[in-house]
């Protein structure tokens, strides 16, 4: 029903104030990027001859770079992307495609490979041959990430299965894939990965964001085909996750990539992550990070500012308008350049909210995303702006522009025959890295269908709370340092690390709220909270097993924040 409004409105919508350039572009790559993205898929695909039925090549590069394998990621993201155009009824040619799609991930996952086997951690490999054999090559491994994008792609192609009532094939064919898939996530999640540009081995946004969503629909379909089983467990799972998902906010105004790394933190990371868990239902939820939340448009600005002076086909291009943006600023990988499928995230997190601005009738300033809007009306103030006023057809109009001016960059560095690759030339544009990249065309597509107000459907965002009490956002107020603790623990399976103490942010000694700490450098345990400054603030670690709570030792721990700036407190559990 609501997307039913929202698309209607849209439609609405795009009759006025878009840009014509980026309308003829829309019009021309559509087609072409469909076709492009289709002929990387086996096993019809005109340029992935060898790919088994369902397989989706990278790239037909097979030298410098050799993308000639299927990654989970890449895969399920453009098959989230077929699953999503024919469910919502934009394409109903695709549906042999997403039969092969499930055929083919119901074999991938039985693979043993060099992660293990499927009860040995085996679903966390990254990439497989394009015959369905495992890749036995040195790689960055783990990358957890694949199994909650598969099941998010496999329980949209459920959902809508069963308003077909087609309750038996989800149930036998799907549910034991997702289930797999699920109870990976449910296991591991806070064990440490591989980062989505599979560098960091560490916690990573993007792969928590995603790991969330993954469960808290799971829980949903459960539920609906009678599988109880797993709810509880997926449950207090994705509760740990919404909870770890507020720590990588900084006091800087945006969200830290990973938890390793070493770099700024400035990430496409974390704008992919707001896209790929959009749920207009959510409004601009920022618990769950929703593409109009304050911390997002905050964490954006960041990200795309951080790029113009990186690539010199940027210069000169104001701050209101659209620039090519890459994976983070100090990337090296084929030459460091722009990417289309970052560009195209940029303007497709934009689009989101404005489909949902217009949607609800007014949109928020508050004092964290005041620098952005800033950025297209110096004069506005924080408050709330009904869609009356003309505070909200200014700001929307130019943030309607500025989307449009990423997709105009991707617009004029397209050749003409739509052809689009990995990275393009950050000083003249040219196409660079691997050829007719698949996830290319599927975050064309993705970007071109939220333009025109497509709403994906919802997965379950709206009326979450956090059970943690780290506050998002309030991150930066006045009065509070970071301080990051880590400590030193041997834990066996099924325990977490915990930490309450003797103010709000710690819980009040609260240990049945107590913050989870993460264990991604085990046995180092760590977590950031923001506390009050220059404060003595008493606290314990605490071991968590299901109900069993094991505090530390007396006397309590004590430390003394400093006035500002961060602080770290390195301990050992006792
Ligand atoms: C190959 C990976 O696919 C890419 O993401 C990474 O940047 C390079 N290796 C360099 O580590
Ligand atoms: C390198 C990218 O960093 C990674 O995200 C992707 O999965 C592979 N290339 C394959 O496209």
């Amino acid at each position: 029903m609501l997307l039913t409004t929202l698309y209607s409105f849209l439609v609405v919508r795009n009759v006025w104030a878009q840009s014509s350039t980026v309308d003829a572009y829309v019009s021309t790559e559509s087609p072409l990027a469909k076709a492009g993205l289709l002929a990387n898929i086996g096993p019809s695909g005109s340029k992935s001859s060898g790919a088994l039925s369902g397989i989706v090549i990278a790239s037909p590069s097979n030298v410098n770079p050799d993308y000639l394998y299927t990654w989970t990621r890449d895969s399920a993201l453009v098959f989230q992307t077929i699953i999503d155009q024919f469910t919502l009824g934009l394409d109903t040619t695709l549906r042999s495609e997403i039969d092969n799609y499930v055929g083919a991930q119901a074999i991938i996952q039985q693979v043993s490979n060099p992660s293990g086997t499927i009860t040995t951690g085996g679903l966390g490999e990254p990439k497989f041959n394009i015959d369905e054999t495992a890749f036995t090559g040195a790689w960055g491994r783990p990358q957890r990430d694949g199994p909650a994008l598969r099941s998010n792609a496999l329980i949209t192609w459920a959902n809508y299965l069963l308003t077909e009532d087609n309750t038996t094939y989800v149930t036998n064919t799907l549910w034991p894939i997702i289930q797999n898939d699920l109870n990976y996530v449910a296991e591991n999640w806070n064990q440490s990965t591989y980062d989505l540009w599979e560098e960091v081995d560490s916690s990573s946004f993007f792969t928590t964001a995603v790991q969330h969503r993954s469960l808290r629909q799971g829980v949903q379909l459960a539920n609906a085909i009678s599988q109880t089983s797993v709810v509880s467990s997926w449950t207090t799972q994705a509760e740990n996750l919404l909870c770890f998902l507020q720590s990588f906010w900084n006091t800087a105004g945006y969200i830290t990539a990973n938890t390793g790394g070493g770099r700024s933190g400035k990430d496409a990371n974390t704008v992919l992550a707001s896209i790929h868990t959009f749920d207009a239902a959510a409004g601009c939820d920022a618990l769950t990070f929703q593409p109009c939340s304050d911390v997002a448009l905050s964490n954006l600005l960041t990200y795309v500012d951080a790029f113009r002076s990186v690539y010199s086909i940027n210069s000169g291009i104001a701050e209101n308008s659209g620039v090519a943006t890459g994976r983070y600023p100090e990337d090296s990988y084929q030459g460091g350049n722009p990417w289309y499928l970052t560009t195209l995230a940029v303007a497709e997190l934009l689009y989101d909210s404005l489909t949902v601005w217009n949607a609800q009738g007014s949109l928020n300033v508050t004092s964290l995303s005041l620098p952005f809007f800033q950025v297209f009306d110096s004069s506005v103030a924080v408050g709330s702006y009904a869609s009356s006023t003309t505070t909200f057809t200014t700001l929307t109009a130019a943030i309607q522009d500025y989307a449009d001016a990423f997709v105009e960059i991707v617009a004029k560095y397209t050749p003409s025959d739509g052809e689009l690759s990995e990275q393009y030339s950050k000083t003249d544009g040219s196409q660079l890295s691997a050829v007719d990249l698949t996830w290319s065309y599927a975050s064309a597509l993705t970007a071109f269908d939220a333009r025109a107000g497509v709403v994906p459907a919802s997965w379950g965002a709206q009326g979450l709370t956090s059970t943690c009490g780290i506050s998002t956002g309030g991150g930066g107020g006045a009065g509070t340092v970071a301080v990051t603790f880590n400590v030193d623990a041997i834990t066996v399976f099924g325990e977490n690390i915990y930490i309450c103490g003797s103010v709000d942010a710690l819980q009040n000694w609260d240990p049945n709220t107590a913050l989870l700490l993460s264990s991604a450098d085990y046995p180092i345990w760590s977590i950031t909270v923001n506390l009050p400054a220059s404060t003595d603030i008493q606290y314990k670690y605490v071991r968590i097993d299901g109900s069993s709570i094991t505090w530390e030792s007396d006397p309590n721990m004590e430390i003394t924040t400093p006035a500002s700036g961060t602080y770290i407190e390195n301990d050992t559990w006792r």
